[in-house]
């Protein structure tokens, strides 16, 4: 089965294979081709370029994208989008005064929804998760990165990761998922958080590397969390099953959490938007990306990555949504990239590389997503009648997406 796509106003974010992510002023750089087509045939971009090439390519079908612009779908490297019923109540209660650690410190927050999802059947789960899959698939994700940390028991981190899986199975977006044990304490080992590590790293580690749930592991590094030392032990457990790490850190305290991860080899540090100089330089010539997330800033109220000193710095950055129940309620990668236009000062060619290439080589998929490559995944959004790729970013909250292709397939 072939597919052309013909007339494209602009063809976005074409690459050689072998681009493995973008860092610095490289970042500004957005390669582009105009009146231009895509050639795919199954689940995989075989040819691009000039409309005046496309004399004698026959397919089974084709798209006319006259005015319309063709741009990878996004990859979205950091979610919770597995998660039971909601925190609306939490919401209220920011509002009305409560800072979202106050809350944690009532037991609400993770433990809340730590609660809901051990009380959640494992199909409910499924249910109330693929239907938000399958909404972020229309907001044009493509791939998505998808975290346990919500269970905090042996049996509920599994339950987790196996909804995970199943996910995997049965939709066609790329699906990596990730460990997180640690994120949170359950009240029960308040007063001897030892046991609850010796735990995640004696019965929690070998069955979620036994039955092979997760690619990666994620420690919440944070105060009132999980420590340096805390998170030291884990991660060095972690890589004895292989999972290489990709670390919440310097959310709302900068104490080394991210030179940490960058000694661990962490593919990636995740929200930094507390960060010293000190952080910056742990980052500079390392391969372990810093992955900012505007929408929980957004939501939360609290600081914006600082994108500038970081990509000024000569390094590279991703963006992802951090869709979760609690600091980040929304999956839209569409307005991940307005926000990061609008409040952090990226450029639109910045936080378009950000959220597709970056975003792919922030869950090592990056050899087969985050570009319009031949021999990439056919994973392409179309765009309603647009002029220019600037417009996406600067006409916010609007749907600007007609269609979503996904293995060479309008969904
Ligand atoms: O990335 N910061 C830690 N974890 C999530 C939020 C978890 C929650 O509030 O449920 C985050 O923001
Ligand atoms: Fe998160």
């Amino acid at each position: 089965m072939s597919l052309l796509i013909t007339n494209i106003k602009q063809l976005i974010q074409i690459r050689d294979s072998g681009i493995r992510k973008v860092s610095g002023k490289d970042m500004k750089i957005l390669p582009i081709i105009e009146n231009a087509f895509v050639l795919i045939e199954n689940d995989t971009i075989i040819d691009f370029g000039e409309m005046k090439d496309t004399v004698g390519v026959i397919a089974d079908q084709t798209i006319d994208a006259s005015g319309r612009i063709v741009l990878p779908a996004w990859c979205d490297s950091h979610t919770h989008i597995v998660y039971a019923g909601n925190r609306e109540q939490e919401f209220v209660d920011r509002i009305n005064g409560l800072s979202y650690e106050e809350i944690a410190e009532r037991g609400g927050g993770i433990l809340n929804s730590a609660e809901k999802l051990q009380n959640t059947s494992e199909d409910e789960l499924y249910n109330q998760s693929i239907e938000r899959i399958k909404s972020v698939m229309k907001l044009g994700t493509g791939a998505i990165e998808i975290k346990s940390g919500y269970g905090l028991s042996l049996e509920s981190e599994l339950k987790m990761l196996r909804v995970i899986r199943r996910i995997k199975q049965n939709i066609s977006i790329k699906v990596r998922a990730t460990f997180l044990g640690a994120h949170a304490v359950p009240k029960e080992y308040e007063s001897d958080r030892k046991r609850y590590i010796d735990l995640i790293v004696e019965k929690m580690l070998p069955a979620v590397a036994n039955d092979k749930l997760a690619d990666y592991i994620d420690v919440f590094c944070e105060k009132g969390y999980f420590s340096l030392a805390d998170t030291e032990r884990i991660l060095s457990a972690g890589k004895q099953y292989n999972l290489i790490p990709k670390i919440h850190v310097n959310q709302f305290n900068s104490f080394g959490g991210i030179e940490l991860g960058v000694k661990h080899n962490a593919l990636s540090v995740d929200h930094l938007e507390e960060l010293k100089l000190e952080d910056i330089d742990a980052l500079k010539g390392s391969d372990t990306i810093p992955v900012a997330l505007p929408s929980c800033s957004y939501f939360l109220s609290i600081p914006y990555t600082p994108a500038r000193q970081l990509i000024d710095a000569g390094i590279p950055l991703a963006l992802a949504t951090d869709y979760n129940p609690g600091s980040t309620p929304s999956g839209n990668m569409n307005f991940v990239v307005s926000t990061a236009c609008i409040k952090m000062r990226m450029t639109p060619e910045e936080a378009i590389n950000a959220a597709t290439l970056n975003g792919a080589y922030a869950m090592g998929i990056e050899d087969q997503y985050g570009s319009v490559t031949k021999g990439k995944k056919a994973n392409l959004i179309i765009t309603k009648k647009v002029d220019n790729y600037n417009y996406l970013p600067y006409a916010f909250g609007d749907n600007h997406i007609d269609k979503v292709i996904i293995n060479g397939e309008v969904i």
